[in-house]
């Protein structure tokens, strides 16, 4: 390729002599087309003025402008009277490379005279081209391209339109710069505006007034700029009131670190008094106070702190229902050994009352005994409800109906200075549950509120409704996360008694938190028990000094309440205490007191240890067995498999189940089943004779 830079540049313009009039012509013609450039707002307005302007200096239609692209390669970019052949024959040829500093023009003043072109003379000369400017383009950073201008004839131009030529180059390429420059910023501005990342630059002074902020703040917290920026409305406004301190405080402690850069996170205000979470990258001005202003790179994190604080939220409810799991464990294990112990304590003692004679100082003392073992069977009641077992028997009941019934038991208990306030619905769908638990959530809820009250005068309410509970309404109560939407029936006991502060309040289902003295604090932890073994939430609130309010919701069922078993007869009729009794149990002790307080009572008794043998006695004794009396826990063969291969082979024979424990829920519907009753460990001689009783003349018909 021919070397045409190497050619000596051309001499030096001769001071200028006054202007002729048409210099002056084109001289102010390049004045226009210079000031048209510099308002030009892209290069493809740029390029036709250049031309037009070279046309009329150096007196030829014909011109172009070639720039580097990105490759490096020289490219067409505007051109006028010049082919597309030609373009294509000569595109890519350079006498400069890119970069390369403010080369001089180079002139050929007789295409035809000149050798050095070599290959591309025909080409030139084939375009009809007898004369070549070559002019480069120069900005800050070196050669970005070239203005070519053509000549049909020899030409050599005059210093004037020499020095024209090179300043029309000069002001394109600063206007190319100049638009290369804006185009890369709008870039960059387009990239950041499109982002979430929202630009505070905020003054130094009092309430940080805000210098600047990047445009998309409307979208990100609809403020429009023109909104904050000034003194409308200073940054400190923005933040919420309850973290201005501490924002504060990080910004002082850094800047006084010397630290220039630090994150923190706080809440702003959005255009609409929605508070968002923000994580905010701040740049701290240099200690020297050559800047007088920082900058906070804004991120709103409110979804992020969401989804942490729901993941920490599952995360304790795991935790909780862990510990809630192995204490439960715990718990049962315990009610289910206790429960046989009391039993024998219980039995044996009234055993002993009977024998002793009623003067017998002796019988106080026994007395104390039977009192310690009821309590102590209370506490195992509680115990195993916390530990969301002992439903034994699952029916569908009218809530309204069981609540109205220990509210009459109760008005024995409750503080005398109470007024009772009772509204149950009647007609309300049943709720599957255990009577016997649900009696309980009532009468501890009652007796906490009569607690509550303690020997002021006040109200206590109890109510009962149909409520449909929707999502909001479930996620707002303890337990309701996990249930569906849908019908419950509410139990609510409300009293005007003397209410907790929030840590009393953050504490009252843990086992054995009581703040009374002679609390044991296992009320409330029994009543979430429960509540969760019905799969029901719960809620409490409360107002110090003014009262509290506890509601639970139980899933309602479309089953039809069951129908109470007809009342045991009661009484002095003891003529019917006759017959065999079959007692099934694997404790010993459980045993021998139900034996003894069965002959006392003038019952014969057969004993079996587990199922299996209790099935190999009836085998051949079944004819003179009355009643079985059965354990539900039992090793071999449990309770419940065992009723039911008594009831397959003798359905006449009434079965009794007996537990202080269950490990699963299957015992629910025996009693549907054919079961004649069922009592729960520890029971007192005299419960058990009179469901014998009850039992036995049932099935006699
Ligand atoms: N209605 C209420 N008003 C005020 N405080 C209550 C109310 N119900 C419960 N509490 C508070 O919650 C604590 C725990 O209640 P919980 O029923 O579990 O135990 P307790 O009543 O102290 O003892 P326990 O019920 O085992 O005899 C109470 O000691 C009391 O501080
Ligand atoms: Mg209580």
């Amino acid at each position: 390729m021919p070397d045409v830079s190497r050619r000596a540049p051309l001499a030096a313009a001769p001071a200028l002599a006054p202007l002729p009039p048409e210099a002056l012509a084109k001289l102010s013609l390049v004045g226009e087309m210079t000031l048209a450039m510099s308002q030009a707002t892209t290069a493809a307005e740029i390029y036709p003025q250049a031309l037009a302007a070279i046309a009329r200096v150096a007196e030829t239609p014909r011109a172009s402008v070639l720039l580097f692209d990105p490759d490096g390669v020289l490219r067409f970019k505007a051109w006028q009277g010049i082919s597309d052949g030609y373009r294509a024959a000569v595109e890519g040829h350079t006498p400069w490379a890119p970069g390369q500093p403010a080369p001089d023009p180079i002139h050929i003043p007789d295409v035809a005279r000149d050798t050095s072109l070599g290959r591309y003379q025909p080409i030139i000369l084939g375009e009809g081209i007898r004369a070549l400017g070559f002019f480069p383009l120069v900005t800050g950073g070196g050669t970005i391209g070239k203005f070519m201008v053509y000549w049909d004839r020899p030409h050599t131009p005059a210093p004037l339109e020499f020095q024209l030529v090179r300043n029309i180059a000069a002001h394109t390429s600063f206007a190319l710069d100049r638009q290369r420059l804006v185009d890369e910023l709008q870039a960059e501005r387009r990239l950041f505006i499109g982002g979430p990342t929202v630009l505070f630059q905020w003054a130094r002074t009092e309430g940080w007034p805000v210098d600047y902020v990047s445009p998309n703040v409307t979208a990100q917290f609809g403020w429009r700029p023109e909104d904050l920026v000034g003194r409308r409305m200073p940054f400190a406004d923005l933040i919420h009131p309850e973290d201005l301190p501490r924002v504060v405080d990080e910004i002082r402690s850094h800047h006084a670190a010397g630290q220039g850069t630090f994150e923190q996170e706080y809440r702003i205000r959005d255009a609409e008094g929605q508070w968002h979470w923000v994580s905010d990258f701040t740049v701290l001005p240099p200690k020297d106070g050559s800047v007088a202003h920082s900058i906070g790179y804004l991120v709103d994190i409110t979804e992020r702190k969401a989804a942490a604080a729901a993941l920490q939220g599952a995360e304790s409810r795991l935790r909780e229902a862990q510990r809630l799991e192995s204490l439960g464990v715990l718990a049962g294990g315990i009610a289910h050994d206790f429960n046989n112990l009391l039993m024998g304590m219980l039995g044996n003692a009234a055993l002993a009352l009977n024998d002793l004679p009623v003067a017998s100082p002796t019988a106080e003392t026994v007395k104390d005994i039977e009192t310690a073992a009821r309590r102590a069977a209370d506490l195992t009641r509680q115990l195993l409800a916390y530990s969301g077992k002992g439903q034994f028997v699952v029916q569908p009941l009218d809530l309204s109906a069981l609540v109205e019934e220990s509210g009459q038991l109760l008005r024995t208990v409750i503080s005398k200075r109470a007024t009772m306030q009772a509204r149950l619905a009647a007609g309300l769908p049943a709720v599957e549950g255990d009577a016997t638990q649900l009696r309980q959530v009532a009468m501890n809820l009652l007796t906490n509120a009569s607690d509550a009250l303690g020997d002021q005068p006040g109200v206590i309410g109890l109510e009962t409704a149909l409520v449909h509970a929707d999502r909001v309404t479930l996620t707002g109560m303890l337990l309701g996360d996990a249930l569906p939407e849908g019908d419950y029936v509410a139990l609510s006991v409300h009293d005007t008694g003397s209410g907790m502060d929030e840590e009393t309040l953050g504490r009252i289902f843990d086992p054995f938190f009581t703040t009374k003295f002679h609390g044991r604090g296992l009320g409330l932890a029994a009543v979430l028990g429960i509540v969760r073994g019905h799969r029901g939430a719960i809620q409490v609130e409360s107002w110090p000094g003014q009262g509290t309010r506890v509601r639970i919701l139980l899933p309602a069922t479309t089953r039809p309440v069951a129908v109470e078993a007809p009342p045991r007869p009661s009484g002095p009729a003891r003529v019917a205490d006759a017959g065999t009794v079959l007692v099934v149990d694997d404790e010993e002790i459980v045993r021998n007191v139900t034996r003894r307080t069965l002959e006392r009572a003038g019952y014969t008794v057969l004993l079996a240890e587990h199922g299996l043998q209790a099935l190999a006695l009836l085998e051949e004794r079944h004819a003179e067995v009355s009643l079985v009396l059965l354990d539900l826990t039992m090793p071999e063969l449990g309770g419940e498999e065992t009723f039911r291969r008594i009831h397959a082979a003798w359905p006449g024979l009434p079965v009794i189940l007996s537990s202080g424990f269950t490990a699963d829920q299957g015992t629910a519907r025996l009693t549907s089943a054919g079961l004649a009753d069922f009592i729960q460990k520890p029971y007192q001689p005299a419960a058990l004779l009179e469901a014998a009783r009850a039992a036995i003349q049932r099935a006699a018909g």
